[in-house]
């Protein structure tokens, strides 16, 4: 059953702040790194003095001698499981999920037959979650912290799930097949905290933010999405700051046992989404997702 962990009854308030030698030889490894949050991250981890294995279509960034690339179409489960396959996660101490899309206007369906944000933002990670987590930091040495993964979405907030129609095949909207994808991201967090008690999982929320993350449902290179960024980035903070929030959330102590936590955009606790945690959802949710990746895996 799931642990529905919270942290904030006993959470120091004000922003934590990490010792700067737990950087050094940090092994992170991070899907989605190679644009938006997931770069960001990628950038200030990397400044620290981190090791990155960035997951995603085109690095756009110069090489960096503590960076590894690894290209990979995160749209496919079983390209998704195949890259969580081939990765020595026995050796990192943390898995960051960031890659995702936001659904276009009309719905889309990948190769798989799987609903395009759903697969993108939300069962890719299923996928990932269920071959990397029982290997995640075995090898490591015992003195080290619990393992980490972090899952990035939209968690916390009042939102519920049609069983019915996990895949968005009736009556398609964007913004109903992106808040799926939220729910299911929130309930991988529930489910892999009770499921691995040796490693702490948490859910990020990072609020609104400048990404790219509008151009399926704006148009890529589109006025609309120029604008909506422009403005974004006016009245929300950027991509860097957030990063600097986050980053203590890697490695401090403060975190160890307090597995199922979710942070807001200021990488402070906040509460589960009260519609998951009530009555079974929780497990619906996990059901829908293993049996719809089991039909998609060869
Ligand atoms: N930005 C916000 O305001 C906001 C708000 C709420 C939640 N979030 C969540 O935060 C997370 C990060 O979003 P973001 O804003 O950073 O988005 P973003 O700027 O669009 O970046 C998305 C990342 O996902 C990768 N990606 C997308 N499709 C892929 C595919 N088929 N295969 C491999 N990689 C793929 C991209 O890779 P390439 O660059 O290589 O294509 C990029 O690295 C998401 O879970 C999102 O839902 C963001």
């Amino acid at each position: 059953m799931p642990s529905f962990g919270t942290v904030r009854q006993d959470w120091k308030p004000g922003r934590l702040s990490a010792d700067p030698s737990a950087y050094q030889d940090l092994r992170v490894a991070i899907f989605g790194g190679t644009g938006g949050l997931g770069r960001a991250i990628t950038n200030a981890l990397l400044g620290k003095g981190a090791q990155v294995a960035v997951v995603g279509r085109s690095l756009k960034d110069p090489p960096h001698p503590l960076r590894s690339f690894i290209p990979a179409d995160l749209s496919s489960l079983n390209d998704s499981r195949q890259v969580a396959r081939d990765l020595p996660v026995e050796s990192f101490d943390a898995v960051l999920l960031t890659h995702g899309i936001f659904a276009g206007r009309s719905r889309e369906v990948t190769p798989e037959g799987v609903e395009k944000d759903l697969a993108t933002s939300a069962m890719s990670r299923w996928v990932i979650a269920q071959e990397l987590l029982p290997r995640l930091g075995q090898d490591r040495p015992s003195d080290r912290q619990q393992p980490r993964l972090f899952v990035w979405g939209f968690p916390g907030g009042e939102r519920d799930l049609d069983f019915t129609d996990v895949q968005s095949t009736r009556n398609y909207r964007w913004q109903t097949a992106h808040s799926n994808t939220v729910v299911f991201n929130e309930a991988l967090v529930h489910h892999s905290a009770a499921r691995f008690p040796e490693l702490n999982v948490f859910g990020m929320n990072p609020g609104i933010i400048k990404t790219n993350i509008m151009a399926g449902v704006l148009g890529q290179s589109s006025f609309k999405l120029r604008a909506q960024q422009t403005l974004i980035g006016l009245l929300f903070q950027s991509a860097e700051a957030y990063a600097e929030k986050v980053l203590p959330l890697l490695v401090h102590p403060a975190l160890e046992h307090r597995s199922g936590a979710l942070f807001n955009r200021h990488a402070q606790p906040i509460e589960p989404n009260p519609w998951l945690i009530a009555g079974n959802h929780c497990d619906q949710a996990v059901e829908a997702a293993e049996s719809l990746t089991a039909r998609i895996l060869d």
